[in-house]
């Protein structure tokens, strides 16, 4: 019998696509992975320090699972092994075993290859074991990419850690220093996936866009190289990146959106707040005139390019002309889709010291501003779709039965009435009517003129996997 494995994950895409790595783990040790965590042998928490409450909400689901597990003791059922791993655990590290030692194993993000091996201690010494190491040897390496069927779109971590030392951000703190893989090692997962099923990928990085991986030239390559050269890749018809810094913004990547057109045009590029003195106070390195001036040369070379954002109100020292200042940049720019959140002070970052910190009713405030502004931005957007023929990736079956999901150059979830045959197919869809959270189409009759013809996507059917994505608990959003 396989024991039961489940991963309950937070945060962001990287700790999906690392998830997604462990569980290839694990199933070579004998773990399947089971959709209910009270069936479950062992559940793995892969958590995210991002923001405030972070930990509470991880000791308070440590909590409810202890509860399983005593049940299951007193009612003479298996054991449950209990592992935190992700930026929490990072982050609370020994802390962590002392206000919880019922807890089996506590792993950080860059140790997760050593999991069998700590699992394996823990049932030898009984101790709960602690690795928060940052290892000279690279996890990618030695994580196995799974056997089973790729999601149609698929995660691929290409870059990890941050050193830029945002003042408001746990992550170079939890994810350790700037670390980019090698071009060889990137091109042979992306091959994998593609013969696993994957049409789409999205490369992911703390901040993929300084991306500087060995190359085989033994020159480290850029991303817009790595771009031109992954979208060589047959059967590979969709490319994507996230989350990328406005300071990383080069021109061989800005003209990779004009010349590839596997690479989407849907950019997510955080620019967290329009006042100058902010931005410097935060040390992002750019000011808000810099910001406008890539989306200018974004759109110069990609019209029909959307943006995505990240906002934070209400950083220490954001007066009301700071938020203002904010406002404008976001009607003058425009954005489709945006994430904002309050400033939290998080332990450990220059932020958290500094004085003039804004009241969290003003951060409120300010945060319900911003959001009202930026939903009607996304509203526009979407409105904007309906009536147009747009290339649909499907990626999975649909609520109702004879209904296909797939998504948009832009993101956005279709429903169509589409055959399970066209599941891993790109379609070309009318947009007929929006909702708040995606949309509705119908097969087009005709490709619209503009689509790529003969040996395309669009008219050639695969043999997908009828997984989609994996998607966090808690998003960003
Ligand atoms: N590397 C990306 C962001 C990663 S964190 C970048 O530099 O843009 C994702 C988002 O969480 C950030 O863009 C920011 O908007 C938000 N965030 C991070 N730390 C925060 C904090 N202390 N308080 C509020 N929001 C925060
Ligand atoms: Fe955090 Fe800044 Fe690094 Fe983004 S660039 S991960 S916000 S420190
Ligand atoms: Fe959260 Fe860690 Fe990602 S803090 S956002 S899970 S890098």
């Amino acid at each position: 019998m396989p024991k039961k494995l489940h991963i309950k994950t937070y945060g962001c895409q990287m700790n999906v696509y690392d998830s997604e790595r462990m569980a290839g783990l694990l199933a070579r040790h004998g773990y399947a992975h089971v959709a209910d965590p009270a069936a479950a042998d062992l559940v793995i928490l892969n958590t995210c320090h991002i923001r405030e409450k972070a930990a509470e909400k991880v000791y308070s689901e440590l909590g409810r699972l202890r509860l399983v597990r005593e049940e299951r003791r007193a009612a003479g059922g298996g054991d449950l092994q209990l592992v935190v791993a992700g930026c929490v655990a990072q982050a609370e590290g020994r802390a962590m075993l002392e206000r919880a030692p019922f807890v089996d194993v506590v792993v950080g993000p860059q140790t997760y290859h050593r999991l069998p091996e700590l699992l394996a201690r823990r049932t030898r010494d009984k101790g709960g074991q602690l690795d928060t190491d940052f290892p000279v040897e690279s996890k990618f390496d030695l994580l196995p990419v799974s056997a089973e069927p790729s999601p149609i779109s698929a995660f691929l971590t290409i870059q990890e850690g941050c050193d830029k030392f945002c003042t408001f951000c746990v992550v170079p703190y939890t994810r350790g220093a700037e670390e980019s893989r090698p071009v060889a090692a990137v091109l042979a997962e992306a091959e994998q996936l593609v013969a696993r099923g994957a049409r789409e990928i999205t490369l992911l990085g703390q901040n993929v866009n300084a991306y500087h991986g060995d190359g085989p030239d033994g020159r480290p390559w850029s991303l817009g190289r790595l771009i031109r050269e992954l979208a060589a890749i047959d059967g590979l018809w969709r490319l994507r990146y996230t989350t990328s810094h406005p300071r990383d913004m080069d021109d061989e990547l800005i003209d990779a959106h004009a010349e590839v057109p596997a690479l989407m045009p849907f950019l997510h590029l955080p620019v967290q707040s329009g006042s100058d003195r902010v931005l410097q106070a935060m040390n992002r390195g750019y000011t808000a005139a810099d910001f406008e001036r890539i989306v200018e040369r974004l759109r110069a070379v990609r019209p029909d390019i959307a943006l995505s954002s990240d906002f934070i109100t209400g950083f220490p020292g954001e007066s009301d002309a700071d938020f203002e200042a904010t406002m404008d940049l976001v009607r003058r720019v425009g954005f489709a889709q945006a994430f904002s959140f309050k400033y939290s002070p998080r332990p450990g970052t220059p932020g958290a010291v500094m004085p003039q910190q804004v009241k969290d009713s003003v951060r409120a405030e300010r945060l319900a501003r911003l959001q009202t502004l930026l939903e009607a931005q996304a509203a526009a957007f979407i409105a904007k779709t309906v009536g147009l023929t747009l290339p649909v990736l499907f990626e999975r079956p649909g609520r109702h039965p004879g209904q296909l999901v797939g998504r948009t150059p832009y993101l956005q979830a279709v429903h169509v009435d589409a055959p399970s045959s066209m599941l891993g197919t790109m379609q070309v869809v009318a947009i007929t009517e929006a909702f708040p959270h995606s949309l509705a189409g119908r097969l087009a009759d005709h490709p619209a003129a503009d689509q790529p013809s003969a040996d395309d996507p669009y008219t050639r059917a695969t043999e997908g996997s009828a997984r989609g994505p994996a998607q966090p608990e808690e998003t960003f959003a």
